[in-house]
């Protein structure tokens, strides 16, 4: 059986787990950052809180903190059951079980929907979608993009991928995306001719292992840097 949703899963990943995918130092923690795609993860609450800059968007944060907490609990059931029975496809050493997931998760969301009314507030939680984010050219040193492109690649295309990619580099100096495989752990078909364009357009390009692993093989972060 393979892993199928009918839209993008609102599923928020921890601070912990950022640092990891990303490949995160201290002094990157400390750039004017963007997340893209952050949806319900706590990274952006946890950033604040350590006096980090960070911005997230999201198509997510049109949503009330009631909205979005109803909708992460219509998702939670399917997620951790699609996951069951795909249970091979993904590591279980750091995060030993389903249930233990679903707990990781949790806790990172519900740290998400504390911080939300405020950090909304504050701007920190802006609603957008890629592939057009409305932000000035190189207003951020880094931006993030999590388990959202190369991940669907099966729901948006790779023009798509293209675009998205491409506007991330104009609103920021350097973009990171984690992972590079899609819902069911096979390297994203999008990847090889968004690299081959990425480098046709003058972009540096570099795909780097990362010390996470969830999903089997999904330990790859594309690194892209305007040259
Ligand atoms: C699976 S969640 C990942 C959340 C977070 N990045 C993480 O890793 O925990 C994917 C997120 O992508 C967001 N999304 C969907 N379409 C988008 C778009 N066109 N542009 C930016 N984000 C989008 C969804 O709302 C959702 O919050």
């Amino acid at each position: 059986m393979s892993i199928k949703y009918d839209s993008v899963m609102p599923w928020g990943r921890s601070f912990k787990e950022y640092r990891s995918m990303f490949a995160l130092s201290e002094h990157d923690l400390k750039k004017r950052i963007v997340g893209c795609g952050d949806g319900p993860s706590n990274f952006n609450a946890i950033l604040t809180k350590q006096r980090g800059s960070i911005i997230s968007f999201d198509p997510l944060y049109r949503f009330s903190a009631t909205e979005i907490r109803s909708r992460i609990d219509k998702c939670y059931p399917e997620v951790l059951e699609q996951t069951r029975k795909n249970s091979s496809k993904f590591n279980w050493t750091n995060i030993r079980s389903v249930e233990h997931l679903g707990q990781v998760r949790k806790t990172a969301m519900e740290e998400f929907l504390t911080d939300y009314s405020t950090g909304r507030e504050e701007g920190r939680y802006v609603d957008a979608s890629l592939p057009k984010i409305p932000i000035g050219d190189k207003e951020f040193e880094l931006a993030l993009c999590s388990h959202f492109l190369f991940l669907y690649s099966e729901s948006f295309s790779q023009n798509f991928h293209l675009q998205s990619v491409e506007e991330l580099c104009r609103i920021s100096s350097e973009v990171r995306i984690f992972p590079l495989v899609d819902l069911n752990a096979k390297k994203s078909r999008h990847l090889e001719p968004t690299l081959s364009q990425l480098k046709d357009g003058g972009f540096d390009v570099k795909v780097e292992t990362v010390p996470y692993e969830f999903q089997k093989g999904g330990n790859q972060m594309l690194r892209v840097r305007n040259l």
